[in-house]
């Protein structure tokens, strides 16, 4: 079956850490609020960092991790709500930067939180329908900049990030995909240039019921496809918006706790990265050896929301 798998990856923060202590000084809030309600600890927001740099960074790490010839990149896409510009795009910037080919596509893709996994499904489809060796994903985001930072209810879960991945094509059984949207326009929305702020607002609780019932579902629908069972992953990925989400889709299954990788209290929800930095964090630490089956998740604005199993 064609699929793909992960080459390589990396990931890239800009250098300012904001913890819940120095958040508490701009809002009414708490380290123990935000530790108890979310899990996170800190969040790094830029700080003249661009988000097009963060990408460049991450994909650089990529790249060299897998020591893969740029000539034999076919394409560029960017997961991201948060360009640096309506255009150019982040992927063409990143393209520039790195002097990857012209004679390829690079565009950035719009799926919130669920970017990076709709990006890797687009980048199989065209690895799949092209002679192309590699595919370069990255997610990646500049959070900070969309932020009304007297909204309690949103700035404190947020952060600025990217995390990239090489890809290239597969043939294995072990892969499946389920990709959704429903249109819900008003629980989480970020407004867009013409309009009178670009600050995220969002409704926490709808946003969390969405969650804990679709991310379930979708895990279960991939385990169906490929006929496994929960006890036939090696890790479950989600999108790293909050614990209290993760814990509350971990009791819906019967398997031990570390099998769902989380690292959001240290990063913050990074929207559209979030995925491709908690699985350059588990390459590092050789969570993923060849082999591996791995389940990723992602949910978000749109709503929007996408799976995928594959093999490592
Ligand atoms: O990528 C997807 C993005 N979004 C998400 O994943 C968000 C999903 N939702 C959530 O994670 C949770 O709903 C939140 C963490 C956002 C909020 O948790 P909650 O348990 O649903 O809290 P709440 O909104 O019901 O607020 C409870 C109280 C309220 O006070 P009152 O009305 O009970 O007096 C809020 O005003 O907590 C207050 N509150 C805060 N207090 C201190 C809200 N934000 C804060 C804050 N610090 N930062």
């Amino acid at each position: 079956m064609s699929a793909i798998r992960i080459v390589s990856t990396g990931r890239a923060l800009p250098g300012k850490v904001m913890t819940n202590d120095d958040m508490s000084k701009i809002v009414d809030t708490s380290d123990e609020w935000i530790s108890s309600r979310t899990g996170i600890k800190q969040r790094y927001f830029c700080d003249g960092e661009m988000n097009w740099q963060l990408a460049v960074e991450s994909a650089r790490k990529a790249i060299e991790k897998g020591d893969i010839d740029i000539n034999e990149i076919g394409m560029v896409i960017v997961a991201t709500f948060s360009p640096d510009y309506a255009f150019p795009s982040v992927a063409c910037l990143v393209q520039k930067e790195l002097g990857l080919r012209n004679d390829i596509m690079a565009f950035d893709l719009n799926a919130a939180c669920t970017g990076f996994l709709y990006a890797l499904n687009v980048a199989e489809g065209i690895l799949n329908s092209s002679g192309e060796k590699y595919a370069l994903v990255i997610g990646s985001e500049q959070i900070s900049t969309r932020l009304n930072m007297e909204d309690r209810n949103t700035c404190v879960l947020f952060g600025d990030g990217a995390g990239a991945a090489v890809i290239e094509k597969n043939v294995t059984a072990n892969y499946a995909t389920v990709m959704g949207s429903d249109g819900n326009t008003t629980a989480l929305i970020c407004p867009g240039q013409a309009m009178e702020n670009q600050y995220i607002d969002m409704d926490g609780k709808k946003v969390f019921k969405f969650a804990v019932s679709t991310v379930g579902n979708v895990i279960n629908e991939l385990l169906e496809k490929t006929d496994k069972t929960i006890q036939d992953i090696d890790y479950v990925i989600c999108h790293q918006a909050n614990e209290r989400i993760i814990k509350t889709i971990i009791k819906q299954f019967d398997c031990e706790t570390d099998k769902f990788y989380m690292n959001m209290s240290q990063y913050g929800n990074t929207s559209a990265a979030s995925i491709p930095i908690a699985i350059d964090e588990m390459y590092e630490k050789g969570l993923l050896a060849k082999g591996k089956t791995i389940i990723m998740v992602g949910f978000g604005a749109g709503f929007t929301w996408g799976g995928m199993l594959l093999e490592c």
